[in-house]
């Protein structure tokens, strides 16, 4: 991995040995600070779009006030984050399937009485049973899974359901941010990335259209009721009907 730019921003006190822990960290502190004018181009597009779908993320939870969230996918923690400064009264499962990202999102919130970070894939999670008032998937995290079957089932588990996914029409400005973002060794294949970096060998990252959006509702049985092109995502709010 060539170094970027962004781990000198981040330090080597809080580097950790995970790329992707690194990147999630230094994101969420580049958008609180809210102070990234000076950076390049990859990354300006970076902060700015998760920056928008962070501000996304809180008018929601401001308007559905949420007692019961899933999160799917919670990296770093940055989400969860989000959530406790939004509704502290809140009570939050964190799902994470990677172990090293889990342990670390663990002990990132031990001892908060709010939260459980549960060590799983979203879809076994929900397997065995739980109802939530809103389930949470962001950074485009559905574009990794990319299975109907899986939607179908958080839909099912939560009265709503927010989630961001990559806007088909910036397909190649995305080539820019992940070289930002230290990835080397990927390949767009039209609808997709594929990445073969060492630390996430196999991942694939999609986008969507807005049609391919509301399909994918629709088939799940819930209700579109927002979609907003924001940055290089769509931010959308699904309801189970
Ligand atoms: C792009 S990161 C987003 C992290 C966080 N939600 C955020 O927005 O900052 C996606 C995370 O989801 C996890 N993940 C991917 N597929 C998953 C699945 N099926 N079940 C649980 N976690 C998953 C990955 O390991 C990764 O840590």
């Amino acid at each position: 991995m060539i170094k970027p730019e962004y781990l000198r921003r981040l330090g080597p006190e809080r580097t950790t040995n995970h790329p992707c822990i690194n990147c999630l960290l230094e994101t969420e502190e580049r958008i609180r600070a809210d102070d990234f004018d000076s950076v390049g181009t990859g990354d300006k597009i970076w902060y700015k779009t998760y920056k928008a779908e962070i501000e996304e993320l809180e008018r929601v939870l401001r308007a559905y006030t949420p007692k019961r969230i899933i999160e799917v996918g919670s990296g770093s923690g940055r989400v969860i984050r989000t959530v406790l400064d939004v509704l502290p009264d809140v009570n939050i499962v964190g799902t994470e399937k990677n172990e090293r990202t889990f342990q670390f999102v663990k002990n990132r919130f031990s001892g908060d009485g709010r939260l459980r970070v549960v060590q799983t894939d979203i879809s076994d999670y929900l397997s065995n049973g739980g109802n939530y008032d809103m389930a949470v998937c962001l950074m485009n995290t559905f574009g990794n899974i990319n299975d109907p079957e899986v939607f179908r089932k958080i839909v099912n588990h939560a009265d709503y359901f927010v989630f961001s996914l990559y806007n088909r029409q910036f397909d190649e400005q995305r080539r820019t941010m992940y070289e930002a973002r230290g990835h080397t060794n990927f390949s767009f294949d039209g609808t997709q990335y594929c990445f073969q970096d060492d630390w996430i060998k196999g991942l694939v990252s999609r986008s969507y259209t807005a049609e391919e959006i509301k399909e994918l509702v629709r088939k799940s049985g819930a209700k579109l009721i927002e979609l907003r092109p924001i940055e290089l995502l769509y931010f959308a709010v699904a309801r189970k009907k």
